[in-house]
Parts: C-alpha cells; sequence; structure tokens
C-alpha cells in the first residue's frame, strides 16, 4: 500500500502543474486512487471572480463523478504551495488539508461508499495521513435528512 500511496501522493503533486492559479499562484494537485489501482487527477480552476474557484479536489471529484466513478474512490491525496518552476508547488514542511467546502463534497463519496476515506497530504519529504472522520467530526450529510 505504502508505494501505491507514495505513487498517489507523487500524482497529487505532478497534477499540481496543471493549475491555473493566475490569482494566488497558489498550485494545488488532487489524486484520487480508484478500487482498480487507477488514478484520477484535478487542479485548482481559479477565476477572475475570485469567489468562482474550483479546488483541486472538488475538480478531481466532479471528473470521477463525470466518467462515472464515483463509488470506485478509495483514497484520496492533496498536494499544494506556491507555484514553483513548471508548475509545480513548493512543498512546505507543513501539509496542505483539504479546505471546509472540500471536506464537505468528500463526505458525499464517503457516505455512498461507507468508506471513511484517508486523505494523504503532502509535506516536504513525505505525507500526513487523515481519515476524513477526523477532518470534518460530526458533518452533515445524507443520513441527517433523514429527520
Ligand atoms: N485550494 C485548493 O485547490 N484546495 C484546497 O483544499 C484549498 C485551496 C486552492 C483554491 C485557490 O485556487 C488556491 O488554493 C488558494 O486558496
Amino acid at each position: 500500500m505504502s508505494a501505491q500511496v507514495d505513487q498517489l501522493v507523487a500524482e497529487a503533486v505532478a497534477a499540481a502543474g496543471n493549475a491555473y492559479a493566475p490569482y494566488s499562484h497558489f498550485h494545488v494537485g488532487a489524486a484520487l486512487l480508484l478500487d482498480d489501482g487507477s488514478i484520477v487527477t484535478g487542479a485548482n480552476f481559479e477565476n477572475a471572480s475570485y469567489g468562482m474557484t474550483l479546488c483541486a479536489e472538488t475538480v478531481a471529484l466532479a471528473k470521477a463523478n463525470s466518467d462515472g466513478q464515483l463509488r470506485r474512490i478509495v483514497a484520496i491525496a492533496v498536494a499544494g504551495g506556491p507555484a514553483a518552476a513548471g508548475g509545480v508547488p513548493q512543498i512546505g514542511l507543513e501539509a496542505i488539508t483539504p479546505c471546509g467546502r472540500c471536506r464537505q463534497i468528500i463526505k458525499e463519496v464517503a457516505d455512498l461508499t461507507a468508506i471513511d476515506l484517508p486523505v494523504y497530504c503532502a509535506r516536504a519529504g513525505g505525507y500526513d495521513t487523515h481519515l476524513l472522520s477526523e477532518l470534518l467530526p460530526h458533518g452533515f450529510g445524507p443520513a441527517s435528512l433523514g429527520g
């Protein structure tokens, strides 16, 4: 699993190279591991109307959804930092973690599959491992609508 996670994190770093972030110059990549070992990536997509920006995790999850792969996601990696040469981020000593909105969107998938998704967050020299339940405790989800 560890080599597979190393690859997933590396794919998230590489995906950040495709970020469109002319306003923040903060490049983020996300990589989703599917149950057959394949990987779906995403990068942040900014907008002149700043609040319209799409985060890397959301882009990757929407890609997986539109390819009919949502139920096959078993793990997520995220990597980000200020843009460096080639668009790849400078990964800091402190890992970045998904923003609150992305945590909520990840929760939709975790609830769909009943997998407490591991989220691997790149930092210099490695990554931190979190479970979604740790990143978004007491979250609002489909079960909350049941009354
Ligand atoms: N960003 C992401 O892509 N994912 C996150 O979880 C946090 C923030 C992006 C949004 C924006 O383009 C840039 O990072 C700076 O906030």
